[in-house]
């Protein structure tokens, strides 16, 4: 028994910021910005806009694209660093709004590797007897990201995507998996208040402590390091080598830290999806994004292996390896 994806879709904000846009706001160049992160433009989302507005509808385009309907949906798990509040969860959100019956569902806190943390929890959950699983990436990183600080403010953008998970006995759906977390750097990667440690006050308001703060280049050595052991390590559990993956969708963070991946995993570059330009580091969003993008444009056959890695703020890391 196998858990597979019986349908995708995604949703990115209409409100395009190019980085000539940002050069308005930030001391920063077009080109900087391309050649240290590979990024062109991100989606915006406008003032009114949560991050449930975002997962419903990637959710309804991957429920829609599973030919069933939302009562057919047996649990919700959803990926996301920017909930629309501390609780209840944004997935209970999506689960009123989508008029999905009474399930089980809940939140993922595992930054960036939020979607595919819940890819595994719902694989487990598939092979526990359920069926037609929910899982959501859904951000909106501008929210709480600081626009006076250009270390960091060019890098993020909005968006979703959403899979609906189903039980298959063919040959496609997950083949292995790997996933791991180290916390001993987590200062490196936070929003500091807002929560119990340090909860909403006039100073920690004063103070920007409610924005994303990033040691960008200490984070850019971990994350090379993990995506290549995410990968490894799965492609290690398939029993399998890079050479064989058909393509490579990688968190979208970094071009330079997805071409050193690539490079150690010896995965010729053309057989990396990227998307990154289009829209920055969507975060727990990226992966789903970027693999419906894909199959649109036809970079996915049946039967193809694609190998999906991401890190995340904890730090979290993980692959998961699946037969389309
Ligand atoms: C953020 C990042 C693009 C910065 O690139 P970098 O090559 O590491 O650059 P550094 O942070 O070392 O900064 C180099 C210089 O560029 C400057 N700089 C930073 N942001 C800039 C910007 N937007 N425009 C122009 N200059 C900028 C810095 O001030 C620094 O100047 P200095 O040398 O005079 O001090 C890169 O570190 C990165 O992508 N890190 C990982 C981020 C990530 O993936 N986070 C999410 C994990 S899921």
């Amino acid at each position: 028994m196998k858990a597979a994806i019986g349908g995708i879709g995604s949703y990115v904000p209409e409100k395009v910021v190019t980085n000539f846009d940002m050069e308005k706001l930030v001391d920063t160049s077009d080109e900087w910005i391309r050649t240290r992160s590979g990024i062109s433009e991100r989606r915006i989302v406008d003032n009114n806009t949560a991050t449930s507005d975002l997962a419903c509808e990637a959710a309804k385009r991957a429920i829609a694209a599973a030919g069933i309907e939302a009562k057919n949906i047996e649990a919700i798990i959803l990926g996301t660093a920017t909930p629309d509040m501390l609780f209840p969860s944004t997935a209970c959100l999506v689960q009123s709004r989508l008029g999905i019956n009474k399930v089980m569902s809940f939140d993922i806190s595992a930054g960036c590797s939020g979607f595919l943390y819940g890819l595994g929890i719902a694989e487990s959950f598939i092979k526990n007897g359920f069926d037609n699983i929910l899982v959501i990436g859904a951000e909106i990183l501008t929210k709480i990201t600081d626009f006076t600080d250009r270390a960091t403010c060019v890098l993020f953008g909005d968006g979703a995507g959403a899979v609906v998970i189903k039980r298959n006995r063919g040959a496609s759906g997950i083949i292995a998996s790997y996933f791991s977390a180290d916390g001993s750097n987590w200062k490196l990667l936070q929003q500091p208040a807002g929560g119990s440690r340090i909860p909403a006050s006039i100073e920690s308001v004063k103070n920007r402590l409610h924005y994303i703060k990033m040691q960008g280049n200490e984070v850019f050595k971990l994350a090379v390091r993990a995506m290549y052991e995410a990968a490894e390590k799965t492609l290690q559990k398939a029993g399998i080598d890079g050479e064989a993956i058909d393509l490579l969708i990688p968190h979208q963070a970094n071009i330079r830290i997805i071409e050193a991946t690539a490079k150690r995993l010896k995965v010729p570059m053309d057989k990396v999806y990227i998307n990154l330009d289009k829209y920055g580091n969507t975060s727990a969003a990226s992966i789903p994004i970027a693999l419906n993008e894909a199959l649109e444009k036809g970079r996915i056959k049946k039967g193809d292996l694609i190998l999906m890695v991401a890190f995340g703020a904890g730090f979290t890391w993980g692959g998961v390896l699946l037969r389309w």
